[in-house]
């Protein structure tokens, strides 16, 4: 089994982001043949543009998913723009593409309807992401609720090229990450860096205790029994407790009788010991540069073996002349 997702360095990685997608990679890393991993550059180009930012956040993508645990022995970990061969298979793509297809795309059709101006990458960025899938023969394709629609263009675009020009692409399938790990923001809405309602994993100790400090609660009294299962303070906190400290906090949210800094404290408690190996992992890589690149260098040369070999059939396939 061939797995592959990306992931868009659009921003520092939050609790939302990692037990809702970044967890589920790593666990995915040992039960695949081949597991490939990459931060999506290209993609974030639609949205981020400024060199020194972009490239910062790549690195600090590479640097938080090493750190949490993705290991270069077990999954192939690259940067998106190392392959070249995939922006070449997304012209092969693109000449084979309705345009009704991408019309209606979400991410497209949710900013023309709120009468923002698109341009031709966010248009076409669904064949960017399909070619970053038929490339390496991926047949399996962890991702969250919102990319599904993504992975079935990928796959209708391999059934279009492969009635056309013979077969050609393995056919991909979404997997759908669990997402009843829905992890609330500081505000009690989905935890989103777009609502600026983030806890990031690697965020300074402090000013992040702060933030649980200010995390929205409810002003009923203290002595009132609550349902823990409506309590964002809860749902955080069960993230990261084992069974039997759940079960204690469930009991003392049912009895009663506490005060919610009791409970921001213990959740800014066990967040902290979770994340330790992460952040003391991560540390380390970071002051190793000179390993990170090399990571990142064998990454690349083992998909970009893959790429030019699935590359070169595509070229094939439709009469394209190679070297
Ligand atoms: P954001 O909403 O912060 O922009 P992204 O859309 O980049 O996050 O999400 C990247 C991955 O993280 C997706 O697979 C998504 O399903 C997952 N994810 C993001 N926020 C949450 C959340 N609050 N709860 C669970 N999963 C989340
Ligand atoms: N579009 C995906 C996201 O925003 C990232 C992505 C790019 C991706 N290429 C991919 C995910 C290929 C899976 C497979 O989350």
């Amino acid at each position: 089994m061939r797995i592959l997702s990306g992931i868009q360095p659009t921003g520092r990685f939050h609790w939302g982001n990692y037990f809702g997608a970044i967890r589920q990679y790593i666990e995915l890393q040992g039960k695949a043949e081949d597991a490939f991993y990459f931060i999506a550059n290209l993609h974030a180009l639609t949205t981020v543009r400024e060199a020194p930012r972009l490239q910062q956040q790549t690195m600090d993508a590479v640097l938080d998913l090493l750190g949490l645990g993705l290991d270069p022995d077990r999954a192939t970990l690259f940067v998106q723009s190392d392959v070249p061969e995939v922006t070449e298979l997304t012209w092969l793509l693109l000449t084979l593409t309705p345009m009704g297809l991408l019309e209606r795309a979400h991410a497209y059709k949710e900013k023309k309807a709120r009468g923002l101006s698109a341009d031709v990458g966010l248009f076409t960025y669904p064949v960017l992401m399909a070619a970053d899938i038929l490339i390496y023969d991926s047949e399996i394709v962890p991702v969250g609720e919102d990319q599904t629609q993504h992975v079935e263009i990928a796959r209708d675009l391999a059934i279009r090229f492969n009635h056309t020009y013979g077969e050609t692409f393995v056919l991909p399938k979404a997997r759908v990450l669990d997402s009843s790990a829905k992890v609330p923001g500081t505000d009690g809405e989905k935890m989103s860096k777009s609502y600026d309602n983030t806890l990031t994993i690697f965020e300074e100790v402090k000013p992040q205790r702060k933030k649980i400090m200010r995390i929205v609660t409810d002003s009923r009294p203290m002595e009132e029994p609550k349902d823990p299962e409506t309590d964002c303070l809860y749902l955080l906190y069960r993230l990261f407790a084992t069974e039997s400290q759940r079960t204690e906090m469930e009991a003392l949210y049912r009895r009663g009788g506490f005060g919610y800094g009791e409970i921001k404290k213990a959740l800014a408690d066990v967040s902290e010991t979770y994340f330790a190996p992460a952040r003391q992992r991560r540390a380390e890589y970071a002051a190793n540069p000179a390993a990170v690149k090399e990571i990142l260098a064998a990454g690349a040369a083992r998909a970009r073996k893959k790429a030019a070999e699935v590359l070169a059939r595509a070229q094939d396939a439709c009469g394209i002349r190679r070297p």
